[in-house]
């Protein structure tokens, strides 16, 4: 079977809001949690969801979907499966990209830097606040791991289920959260005529210092 779609004639004008220097606040972190506000408020799906890029150990990069679950002023946190190829990945090499993508407000959000895992007792309470059936789920996922099939893995879950239903259940030691800290962001703007707004901030001895792009 043949694919062949052409998309060289979709195009979208960008024109309704801008970013400018003087306008976008000096802390990275105050700006991103203003677009954030501004994409929950827009109801869009998901605002929560980034790609995060991360790179093997013959230096290929692997990207995927994951949602931030909390936000500071240290970073961005996400939950995870500590033994999934991203946490193989993470574990070896630290340095890892985020790319928040919100379509209808014609904004992009790049953030890299390093990651850490959160303290033990971090991932403990956020697990604790999830559903059951999540808890169960992450316990039951030996995840990025190739199974049997469809039906291997509900048995599991089943079985999971009736040897913990009623009990406590714990953490498991291989999920918990990482910490992406930021050394910089790029805050992306849709502009008429293609001439987008970029504005860079990049972490220094000084503290952040703020650059346009061209686009
Ligand atoms: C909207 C969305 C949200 C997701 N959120 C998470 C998440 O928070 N944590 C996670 O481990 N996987 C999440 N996933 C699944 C990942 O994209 C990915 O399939 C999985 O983590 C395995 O990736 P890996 O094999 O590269 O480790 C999400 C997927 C989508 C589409």
């Amino acid at each position: 079977m043949m694919i062949k779609k052409d998309l060289t004639g979709l195009r979208q004008e960008y024109a309704a809001v801008s970013l400018y220097e003087h306008t976008a606040h000096s802390n990275p972190f105050i700006q991103f949690a203003n677009w954030l506000d501004q994409a929950i408020m827009a109801e869009l799906p998901e605002p929560n969801a980034m790609t995060l890029a991360s790179v093997d150990h013959h230096g290929k990069p692997h990207a995927r979907v994951v949602l931030l679950k909390e936000l500071d002023e240290r970073g961005f946190v996400f939950y995870t499966n500590y033994n999934s190829n991203k946490g193989q990945e993470l574990n070896r090499n630290p340095h890892a990209a985020l790319v928040f993508l919100w379509l209808e407000l014609h904004r992009q959000v790049r953030v890299e830097g390093l990651v850490e895992k959160v303290p033990e007792n971090d991932s403990d309470t956020y697990f604790a606040s999830r559903p059951v059936s999540s808890q169960l789920g992450a316990i039951a996922s030996p995840q990025s791991t190739v199974i049997r099939s469809r039906d291997s893995l509900e048995k599991q879950f089943e079985t999971i289920k009736a040897t913990l239903t009623g009990k406590a259940i714990k953490r498991p030691d291989h999920w918990g959260g990482y910490r992406l800290i930021p050394d910089r962001f790029e805050f992306w703007q849709g502009r008429e005529n293609r001439l987008h707004d970029r504005l860079l901030y990049v972490s220094g001895k000084d503290g952040w210092t703020i650059s346009r792009l061209a686009p």
